[in-house]
């Protein structure tokens, strides 16, 4: 079986942000997971690099515009080279095949009755290179996506009849609900194209840095819309138009894009496939947006995660681990350094680094670094059947990118392994001259870390391959069938000692205010309007009293308190606030606050919210604070009130 997965092509007037690294690091680990299972897998990658806006940035950067998108492209492919992605292409849309196949595709179009010339008169938006009906601009003026200013733009352009499609997009979509994943992301793309397509202007004469149309059409004036272009990469970079030489891989089991382009992929990429007679992608599987901190990215804040930054802080596996499995694909995410050091330290370094050293440090005692599996069948089937179940249910959970999930159940394994030691005690079982049920609960665990790091490789390739040299095997097709499929197990093996995978951090690697990266967008204008607009927003902000008095602020008295195991950051207090009973809430104060610290001191709380779950404990209620840079402190009544007072 075939299987070809895609990122979506980047643009190149900008570095490449935590958000393009997210789409790489899932396509990455879903096209090494294929191959892992024997499939024959193409992965493609590559640069978005025509049209208006590169135009724009390369005549800033005083650079040819070639010269200025191979070196931007360059920094994209140095880094995931860097961050080993392994890609079977990097795609250059500049690339001559591609701008060849590109022109097939249109000729093509065009034959068959698909592409018709115009004029095209509407809001255009250069930044997102698209034109938006007047119903859909915020204030009548800016565009709803960026927030830029559009410009009324009438130009003679070639049309592609989208409309045409309308009714077979809507019978594919219900045909097959799982084109777009997850399916809760259909529903907006549905609506859309229910709500009527309009034919899609696919050439533009208003600038000259695309392809250009092919020669029979004498029709120089015009280039290909940026998008019709960028699409055709997905097969193109086949050779598509060309010699058609890897087009067995067509089609695309799952093209991964972010939300933000989910309508481009879901709506016109099938249509031009339609219209080129070619079968649509599987899947195209949308994920959400990244925050950092909460907020919003964005360049002019300074606030964009640099993956390089953070890779080189915490190692390029952490970080693919941690996005992974923090947020439920589809999902946003939101980076931040506390949450991605409490899953360093409580997953990698306790659940997996520690077991790993534990099953290091018994063998080395017990049987001179010898693991012998003979006996682990007669003294721990539970396990077995336990760890084969959780093992079997594992590929279901990554076909439908559940990576998140998937790396959840996988940990049930080392909770397996972990528990195995403390109920089986080897060292107790050694001591009782019970020799053999010692080491067959060494081989157990041995075993589980053995399958464990087969199935977290496509997650964590190099750190898995360490833990297999450790454990004297490969990781590779041969292995999982035996390991994971068969459910055999090491049989004989020495075991080497390996240094700590995953040192603890205590402290963030990274300064949290990074510095600000290089504007791709300086055009004064445009600033000062978005500073306007953050301006407007701001009035626009202003609340009626009523609506302050809608929160339902009380005095309370914090009468118990404890510290949260494993948290960093969270304290776990019984707040009085005169009412029945007390009120749990769960506050991130423990860096400047003690448990016992608090007990009998009054706070300030937000009664009325809904509650909330923190870490698996349910919270009641928000205590109020106030933080800057020299740390956080509780707001209290300044004399102390009856329990229950509203404040006001
Ligand atoms: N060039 C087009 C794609 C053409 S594909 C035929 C493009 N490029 S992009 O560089 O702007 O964005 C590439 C991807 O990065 C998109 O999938 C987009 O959703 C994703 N992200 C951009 N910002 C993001 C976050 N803050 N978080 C997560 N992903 C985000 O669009």
């Amino acid at each position: 079986m075939s299987k070809y997965i895609t990122t979506p092509i980047y643009y190149v007037n900008g570095e490449a942000h935590i958000g393009h690294a997210y789409t790489t690091f899932i396509a990455d680990t879903i096209a090494r997971y294929e191959k892992l299972k024997g499939h024959d897998t193409y992965f493609l990658t590559g640069t978005d690099e025509h049209g208006e806006k590169i135009e724009e940035s390369a005549k800033k950067s005083g650079k040819s515009i070639q010269e200025f998108t191979d070196e931007m492209s360059a920094t994209f492919k140095n880094l995931w080279d860097e961050f080993e992605i392994a890609y079977d292409k990097f795609i250059k849309t500049t690339d001559e095949n591609h701008k060849i196949g590109v022109q097939k595709a249109f000729k093509v179009m065009y034959a068959k009755g698909d592409i018709y010339k115009g004029f095209y008169e509407g809001n255009y938006c250069i930044s997102c290179e698209t034109f938006f009906p007047e119903t859909q601009l915020t204030d009548g003026e800016f565009c709803p996506d960026c927030g830029r200013t559009t410009n009324i733009v009438k130009e003679e352009s070639y049309f592609f009849k989208l409309s045409k499609y309308e009714d077979r997009l809507l019978k594919h979509y219900e045909d097959n609900p799982d084109f777009i994943l997850p399916r809760s992301r259909g529903n907006e793309v549905i609506n859309f194209v229910k709500g009527g397509l309009r034919d899609l202007s696919v050439t533009r004469t208003s600038f000259s840095w695309g392809v250009k149309m092919p020669k029979s059409f004498n029709d120089d004036k015009h280039v290909m819309y940026v998008w019709l272009d960028a699409l055709l990469n997905y097969i193109t970079a086949l050779g598509y138009g060309k010699d058609d030489a890897l087009m067995n891989y067509w089609p695309a089991s799952t093209q991964f894009v972010g939300k933000d382009i989910l309508r481009f992929h879901a709506i016109y990429w099938p249509a031009f496939l339609m219209s080129l007679d070619l079968p649509l992608p599987k899947h195209i599987g949308a994920h959400g947006w990244w925050t950092r901190d909460g907020e919003k990215m964005s360049k002019s804040k300074g606030n964009v995660v640099s993956p390089k930054e953070v890779a080189d802080a915490y190692g390029v596996e952490n970080l693919r681990y941690f996005m992974l499995r923090e947020v439920p694909f589809g999902q946003d995410g939101d980076f931040s350094q506390r949450a991605f050091i409490d899953r360093i330290n409580s997953e990698l370094s306790n659940d997996l680094g520690n077991l790993l050293n534990r099953i290091i440090g018994m063998s080395g005692k017990y049987s001179d670094f010898e693991i012998n599996s003979v006996d682990v069948e007669k003294y721990h089937t539970k396990e077995l059947n336990d760890m084969n179940e959780i093992l079997d249910n594992l590929d279901a959970l990554m076909e439908n990118l559940q990576t998140h999930r998937y790396l959840e159940e996988l940990w049930k394994l080392f909770s397996i392994g972990n528990k195995a030691i403390e109920e089986h005690a080897p060292w107790v079982k050694i001591k009782e001259d019970k020799k053999d049920e010692a080491l067959a609960t060494v081989a157990l665990v041995a075993n589980i870390l053995a399958k464990a790091s087969v199935m977290l490789s496509p997650v964590m390739p190099k750190t898995t391959n360490i833990i297999a040299d450790a454990l004297n095997f490969s990781i590779d097709n041969t292995s999982y069938k035996e390991l994971v499929v068969d459910k055999k197990l090491l049989k004989l093996f020495n075991i080497k000692k390996v240094p700590p995978l995953f040192p603890r951090v205590e402290e963030p690697l990274m300064e949290e205010a990074p510095k600000a990266m290089p504007d791709d967008n300086p055009n004064d204008e445009m600033k000062e309007e978005l500073a306007a607009k953050k301006e407007k927003k701001e009035e626009d902000n202003l609340i009626e009293i009523g609506q302050f008095f809608e929160t339902s602020l009380k005095v309370g008295v914090v009468v118990e308190a404890e510290e949260v195991p494993k948290s960093k950051k969270l304290l776990k207090l019984q707040v009085d606030l005169g009412e029945n009973s007390n009120r749990q809430v769960v506050a991130g104060i423990k860096e400047f606050y003690s448990a016992e610290s608090l007990i009998g001191t009054q706070v300030c709380v937000v009664a009325n919210l809904k509650p909330a779950k923190l870490m698996g404990m349910m919270s009641e209620g928000m205590l109020l604070a106030a933080k800057d840079e020299d740390g956080l402190c509780l707001i209290r009544p300044e004399k102390p009130k009856k329990v229950g007072t509203p404040i006001g």
